[in-house]
């Protein structure tokens, strides 16, 4: 039997404001992300700008995401939040807002981890994913491969980076070519002039198991700017190109180890990266069942949120009215293989 029961969700883990309606079986009544586009003239999220507009845009979200879902609070059944890993004054701007408004009403609140809605994506949308299978989360805070058994909230850890996240280092890597912030996108578009194999850049390949790193691809871009001198504007589309693939293998690498180490057949990917064109088609030479959830679900939005929350145990009012944030969490990794 089908359950409309609706669940509200809200997340202000970056610098996105995000609320969703969705229901307990996983249908999207709405979906609003609010793009903040304030920090491209930083180069990056400035967390203290990015709290300030949660606070200026978190209730126009909700409005929104209700009047799009044609529902009210008093009709909710639950109402979720990210807790955390993120911006800890980003995050208690959703965290507060959310308990207000389940306070009010005196509804359950469930306490999201923000990873968890990554992987919780792929379980909606127009094909929902029936775990198990093999979740690759790459986004600018965050980069995981794990194994997913069921609908959580746990799922393994198999592998994760030892340093930078892999659209930080896309991001990282635009800059030191001279596109602008967010870079991912900007990166690809010069990518597809240019020649993947004119540079051999690192993509880790050292590092054993399903770990990530992606310091030594970074630099190895920064010295060949360096050494290309004055010839490096001219080699920009080669060195995006090259730059995005030594990025795409590394992740096509540990999704493959993970695909044989777990005996799985089927891939979903998630996190900001996975709009990347040409991961995509590399991963879907993997010779798995790939699942790429639509760009709005993603990117980071709340209706993943509402979606991990269907599986994340609800606390009764007001037993959430002291809960805080995290800034970092453990990732609940399991034995990887070497
Ligand atoms: O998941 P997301 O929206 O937010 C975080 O949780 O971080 O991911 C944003 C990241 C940024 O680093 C951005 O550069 C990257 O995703 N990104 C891309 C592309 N689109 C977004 N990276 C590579 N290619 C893209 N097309
Ligand atoms: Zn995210």
């Amino acid at each position: 039997m089908s359950d409309r029961r609706l669940i509200l969700a809200v997340e202000t883990s970056c610098d996105d404001t995000c609320a969703a309606v969705l229901t307990r079986d996983g249908e999207i009544r709405a979906n609003v992300i609010s793009s903040q586009g304030i920090h491209d003239r930083y180069g990056g999220v400035v967390p203290e700008i990015a709290s300030r507009h949660h606070l200026e845009l978190i209730d126009a979200a909700v409005a929104d995401a209700l009047r799009q879902a044609e529902t009210s609070l008093p009709e909710l059944d639950l109402v979720a939040v990210t807790r955390g890993p993120g911006l800890v004054a980003a995050l208690l701007v959703g965290l507060s807002s959310a308990k207000a408004l389940a306070a009010a009403h005196r509804l359950p609140l469930a306490a999201v981890d923000h990873l968890h809605g990554h992987v919780a994506a792929s379980f909606i949308g127009d094909a929902p994913l029936p775990p198990p299978f093999v979740s690759l989360v790459a986004s600018g805070g965050h980069t995981f491969v794990a194994r997913v058994e069921d609908h959580g909230p746990g799922y393994a850890v198999l592998g994760q980076t030892l340093d930078d996240a892999a659209g930080e280092a896309f991001d990282k890597g635009a800059r030191l070519l001279g596109l602008g912030y967010p870079g991912g996108p900007a990166l690809e578009r010069l990518a597809a002039d240019g020649d993947p194999e004119a540079f051999a850049f690192p993509t880790a390949a050292r590092v054993r198991g399903l770990d990530f790193s992606f310091a030594g691809v970074k630099t190895a871009l920064l010295y060949a700017v360096r050494d290309l001198g004055s010839e490096a504007p001219a080699r920009r589309a080669d060195l995006a190109a090259s730059y995005q693939r030594a990025i795409v293998e590394s992740l096509a690498t540990r999704a493959a180890r993970a695909l044989e180490h777990t005996g799985l057949h089927r891939l979903a990917i998630g996190g900001g990266v996975a709009a990347n064109g040409a991961l995509r088609a590399r991963l879907g030479e993997l010779g798995a069942q790939l699942d790429v959830p639509p760009r709005a679900l993603c990117t980071d939005n709340a209706a993943m949120i509402a979606s991990a929350a269907r599986f994340t145990p609800a606390l009764e009012y007001p037993r959430y009215l002291d809960l805080d944030v995290y800034a970092s969490g453990e990732l609940p990794r399991c034995a990887s293989p070497r």
